[in-house]
């Protein structure tokens, strides 16, 4: 909180963007959660904000709607009467002066008095810079009278350059410590587990180096295509749809070094300095693949002759002494096979095996996989002596599993949590100015690459396949194979199956 005195105010969140997908699927969701959770601020007012006309009884129907399509909790009309009260709208267009015109009067007739504010901004990104100047010439980003928030989604910025302006421009109008930055991947319950894994415990950090470690994968894969967002994606492709945020957030959170304390600062101060030294690339045949799924171009809304990539897998390094050497290979793409999110460690194998049966064998190095979804677990696979035999081996797994330890509704939508903290002021979960720029740093000149003379060619794959046979000859050069640490991991290449020996 910036002032101890604003706990005590009620809470106003304003979405901007609110006849959205994103407010339908997930905010009005998340915040319906907490709500029934107990665990929103008190006095809340939820206002919509949006173009489109309609009243206060339009808007909590039509959000009604995404409630029950899309929440994946049990909906009762009971508790869905209570939490509409907190719902209002309010029409206009908010990069003008209907900021002070039409939102200020109704969210000051809510509040009846000093609040705290929340504002959302869900709309397309080129409305970010707008909105928050009308805020602020309506002065409704003043801290005075509680205190004044903005959640800002993705993507920011489309390269570095126009990142670091809207960063510029920002600053301009609101103070760092105002803005969070949303990347909803961190807001993910496994991916929080990343840290208490590797810092609550005392046996994985020891080994978590360039020492044990021979490379890590980090996968986010995506059985849905471009599906009706084809205006944005076809703009966007994946390096800045799901590398330049998500991808980097996950490689930022394995890597970094441990926070000397649980503070948002200790944590994000982290998170930058490892972004930073992860060494920008200049070979970008080698180093990255560009493919994408066929059939993309005929989808609605993408131009006929489209390059743009919806799959990649990149090779990255970083320059510092935990990690000299170690590649981390990341790859993501829609139209999968299946959806898969995980993060694989592939140690290194023993230095020598004295078994008999080893001359036959494969070294089979251990393998660590943090699945962060759908499969949430954990799975550490090493060898064990096949019962009955001299010394025959194979690979088995350690095993835990979300649902088992912890119950099936376990794990609740990244979007409460990062509700919550914005809330609370907790800004640990969102992307700090200079994180934004040194992911952009690292994407930027892959993106120049990619439309220039040193792009690889654009691999084709076929949908419901695990992507190009050029990714798969991009780790194979390596001595290396893509591994499945998660799902039903007998069926996979790469996983239980003997590993490429380097
Ligand atoms: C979004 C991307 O940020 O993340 C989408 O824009 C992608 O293209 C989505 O599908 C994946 O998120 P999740 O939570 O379903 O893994």
């Amino acid at each position: 909180m910036s002032n101890p005195h604003d706990k005590d105010k009620p809470t106003t969140i304003v979405i901007f963007g609110a006849s959205g997908d994103l407010t339908q699927r997930k905010l009005i969701p998340a915040l319906f959660s907490l709500h029934r959770k107990k665990r929103v601020p008190r006095g809340l007012n939820i206002i919509g904000a949006a173009r489109t006309e309609q009243d206060d009884n339009g808007f909590r129907e039509e959000v009604q709607e995404g409630v029950k399509k899309f929440a994946e909790y049990h909906f009762s009309e009971d508790e869905w009467n209570d939490f509409a009260d907190h719902l209002h709208y309010c029409a206009g267009d908010f990069t003008k002066d209907d900021a002070e015109k039409q939102l200020k009067p109704v969210i000051e007739k809510l509040e009846g008095g000093p609040a705290n504010r929340l504002y959302y901004l869900a709309t397309p990104p080129q409305f970010f810079a707008g909105i928050i100047s009308a805020l602020a010439r309506a002065g409704m980003v003043d801290q005075h009278d509680g205190f004044r928030r903005v959640i800002i989604e993705k993507p920011f910025g489309t390269d570095l350059k126009s990142a670091r302006a809207l960063n510029e421009e920002l600053h301009q109008l609101v103070s760092e410590q105002q803005i969070y930055r949303i990347d909803h991947y961190l807001g993910k319950e496994t991916v929080q587990n990343v840290l208490i894994f590797r810092f609550a415990n005392g046996i994985f950090e020891p080994i978590w180096n360039r020492n044990y470690i021979d490379h890590v994968q980090i996968s986010v894969l995506e059985e849905v295509g471009v599906g009706h967002r084809a205006g944005y994606y076809d703009t966007a492709g994946v390096l800045r749809d799901m590398f330049q945020n998500h991808l980097l957030q996950l490689l930022a959170l394995v890597a970094m070094e441990p926070p000397a304390s649980f503070n948002s600062n200790a944590i994000r101060n982290e998170r930058a300095k490892v972004l930073s030294a992860v060494r920008p690339m200049h070979d970008f045949k080698t180093e990255t693949v560009r493919g994408q799924y066929k059939g993309y171009r005929q989808e609605e809304g993408i131009k006929p002759d489209s390059q743009t990539p919806t799959y990649s897998a990149l090779r990255f390094t970083i320059d510092n002494w935990r990690w000299q050497d170690v590649p981390f290979y990341l790859r993501s793409g829609k139209s999968l096979k299946e959806k898969r999110t995980e993060v694989v460690i592939q140690f290194k194998c023993p230095p020598h095996l004295m078994f008999p049966s080893s001359k036959d064998h494969h070294m089979t190095p251990n393998m660590l996989a943090l699945c962060l979804q759908p499969d949430e677990g954990i799975h550490l696979r090493f060898e064990a002596k096949v019962p009955d035999t001299s010394a025959d081996m194979r690979s088995v797994d350690m095993d835990f599993n979300y649902e088992e330890s912890f119950g099936s509704r376990s794990i609740p939508e990244a979007y409460e949590r990062l509700l919550l903290d914005a809330i609370h002021g907790d800004a640990a979960l969102f992307i700090r100015s200079d994180q934004i720029e040194y992911s952009w740093e690292l994407i930027d000149p892959i993106l120049k690459a990619w439309d220039s003379t040193d792009a690889p060619p654009l691999a084709l794959y076929d949908p419901g396949t695990w992507g190009p046979t050029e990714a798969d000859e991009f780790v194979d050069r390596d001595g290396r194979c893509w591994l499945m640490g998660c799902g039903d991991r007998s069926k996979e290449k790469g996983a239980l199956s003997p590993v490429a020996e380097k």
